[in-house]
């Protein structure tokens, strides 16, 4: 799955191109930095890998979407309804914004269940967040019909789906904004790394400010640069950038060797007659980072991922359901507001709601799936090694 499986001499020669110039922030020094522009370029390199008008780089996924969420003006007392299975992140970002995370259950889609998000708006709805989990997507024809009916914002947290499409249109670039991670477990990385992907341009211009400290950005001295709003520091550094661009430029690399890998593991897992597999909305536009399937019941999944764990081949097959990370049975920290500040009354009412809330369609699903995550580095050989040793424990 993550790009570092294959750093080489292409990074390297990106990120000494920025130390030889010695400037190793993004914006200001233009006398000094020999028309080096890093980042500059990644964002052109995202546009046009992505087909989006515009794409604002940030420090990490997290800060993309807290970006996003504010360029799109969610704020206090705004609900934003996403899936119980995604990462920390995703309700971090809204609880920073001041507004409210509504989250919802998800279906074998692995993301947010249309029904579930129906029933879930109110007067407060602002936004939809489908987080396109594990390289896959969400029903996105779904979301939009409800956004388009309800006049609500789709904000697409792509982090885990760089390279993923819907119906021919990339991820992140369907709703009005999307968001990309590019930390060192992403199909492409930085190291550390986010963007913004949009095709309006007010929510770029807003982005590009608020990721540095509200400056407009339009002359070429910084110091006398406007604030026509505050934001903050979000900005990516010139080294992450170049590490990027030498990365983007693999994607389509990247993606033929996953889908390949997927497609031979998922041929030689379907000999075990009990196995479903995930539900893609599009599988044509899975990016197949993961291939997640399903047991029949929680006990058949548990006995495997023992099995799997006493013969030390468990690496790289992820049981989210007991993970801390991803999924909200674990997550108390979020249940318990256990903040370091106090959030807003509309904040901590709606935490409180959110520990007695029934899981349990998403615990039915969670509970049986398991994600395998798709190395770049397998070989044929050891794939199919892999794959049997998976079907002998699952038919023992
Ligand atoms: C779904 C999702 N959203 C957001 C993020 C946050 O990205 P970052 O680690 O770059 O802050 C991640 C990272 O794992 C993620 O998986």
């Amino acid at each position: 799955m993550p790009g570092y499986e294959f750093f080489g001499a292409e990074e390297r020669k990106e990120v000494n191109d920025v130390l030889s110039s010695g400037i190793l922030m993004r914006y200001g020094f233009d006398g000094m930095r020999n028309n080096m522009w890093k980042a500059k370029e990644l964002e052109q390199a995202i546009c046009k890998t992505f087909n989006c008008k515009y794409a604002q780089l940030t420090a990490n996924g997290t800060a993309a979407l807290t970006t996003a969420m504010a360029a799109l003006g969610i704020g206090v007392g705004d609900e934003v309804i996403m899936p119980a299975f995604t990462f920390v992140a995703s309700f971090e970002a809204v609880l920073s914004v001041g507004a409210i995370p509504v989250l919802v259950d998800i279906d074998e889609t692995l993301t947010l269940n249309p029904d579930a998000v129906k029933k879930a708006i109110t007067p407060k709805t602002k936004c939809i967040m489908p987080v396109h989990m594990c390289g896959s997507m969400a029903d996105m024809d779904a979301l939009l019909n409800i956004c388009q009916q309800h006049k609500l914002l789709l904000l697409e947290d792509a982090c885990q789906s760089i390279g993923a499409s819907y119906k021919g249109q990339h991820l992140g670039t369907i709703g009005h904004a999307g968001t990309f991670s590019f930390d060192f477990v992403k199909t492409i990385t930085c190291g550390e790394g986010g963007a913004v992907i949009t095709n309006d341009e007010q929510v770029y211009i807003k982005s590009d400010g608020y990721t540095d400290h509200g400056h407009d950005h339009t002359g070429v001295d910084r110091g006398a640069d406007l604030h026509p709003f505050i934001g903050y520091n979000f900005r990516i550094s010139e080294l992450h950038a170049a590490v990027g661009l030498a990365q983007i430029r693999k994607l389509n690399q990247f993606l033929t060797i996953q889908k390949k890998n997927h497609q031979l593991l998922k041929d030689i897992l379907s000999k075990v007659p009990e196995i479903r597999f995930r539900n893609i909305p599009d599988p044509t536009g899975d990016s197949c980072t993961f291939l997640s399937w399903f047991l029949p019941t929680e006990a058949q999944t548990k006995a495997v991922i023992a099995k799997m764990k006493a013969q030390n081949i468990v690496a790289g097959n992820f049981y989210w359901y007991d993970n801390n990370w991803h999924y909200i049975k674990k997550w108390n920290h979020l249940k318990n507001i256990s903040t370091l500040n106090r959030l807003n009354d509309a904040q901590q009412q709606a935490l409180n709601k959110l520990a007695q809330q029934d899981f349990s369609a998403s615990d039915a699903v969670m509970s049986k799936c398991v994600s395998t995550a798709i190395s770049l580095s397998w070989t044929e050989k050891q794939i199919v090694e892999k794959g049997e040793k998976m079907v002998e424990i699952m038919s023992e």
